[in-house]
């Protein structure tokens, strides 16, 4: 934790892990866990596990552990699982229809609202149980139903007009998967840049440095 009682970024981007392993610990049936069997299992060390977590005022018991049904509810609420906020999402093509579909946005503490799309083809259609709105009806949505978060899967070039139209409508926070980095521009605001393929290259960079070097190199 920062000298102002801050925690720091690097100790809540690993709060989802944690929530996942105990969530996973729970459905497994295990009631309690210490901190060295947990960092075991998350390829942590135990003092990193015990010093994430004594950010937010402990949770262990000396000789007992961690009690896993109560952590996870902790880490839960510290993460906002419970508040269910408001979400919308726009561009219902390939990956904003996929995302709708398959990310269970209840248990992150999200609900999803509305799908906006510009295609008039596109808008009417159904997307994960929803009717794609078109993005005319946009402002009239926020501002009726006041969404706090914005999932965009539009292309990059449209990305800035659309988040800072959703600014002024009062979207505090933004997932972003249009490879446009939002952070640069809105301070004060919440942005997850999302680029699935910075993480393939980090897979490639860790391949590459375990296999040997290849190419047509002739003795
Ligand atoms: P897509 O072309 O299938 O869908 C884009 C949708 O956005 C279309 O339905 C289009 O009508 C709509 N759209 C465009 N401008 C809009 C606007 N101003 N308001 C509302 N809707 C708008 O494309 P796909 O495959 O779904 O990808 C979407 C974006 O996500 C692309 O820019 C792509 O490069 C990016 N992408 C990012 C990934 C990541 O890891 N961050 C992974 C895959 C794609």
């Amino acid at each position: 934790m920062s000298k102002n009682g801050e925690v720091s970024a690097s100790v809540i981007k690993r709060l989802p892990r944690y929530y996942r392993f105990l969530g996973e610990l729970m459905k497994q049936g295990t009631e309690r866990i210490s901190s060295r069997e947990l960092a075991a299992l998350m390829k942590l060390t135990a003092s990193q596990i015990r010093q994430d977590l004594n950010c937010f005022g402990g949770f262990g018991q000396q000789g007992y552990g961690y009690n896993v049904s109560d952590l996870h509810e902790q880490i839960g609420k510290i993460l906002g699982v419970d508040k269910k906020l408001d979400t919308i999402l726009i561009g219902a093509g390939n990956l904003g229809r996929a995302i709708a579909s398959h990310i269970n946005f209840e248990t992150r503490g999200c609900r999803l609202i509305g799908i906006f799309d510009s295609n008039e083809k596109v808008a009417g259609k159904a997307v994960a149980g929803a009717t794609v709105r078109h993005i005319s009806e946009l402002e009239f949505f926020c501002r009726t139903y006041k969404p706090v978060i914005a999932i965009l899967c539009i292309p990059k070039a449209n990305t800035q007009q659309v988040a800072e139209l959703l600014v002024s409508l009062g979207i505090k926070g933004f997932w972003n998967f249009s490879h446009y980095d939002l952070s640069i521009d809105y301070e004060g605001i919440a942005v997850e840049n999302v680029h699935l393929g910075d993480s393939l290259l980090t897979l490639t960079y860790g391949v590459n440095h375990i296999l040997p070097a290849q190419g047509g190199e002739e003795e």
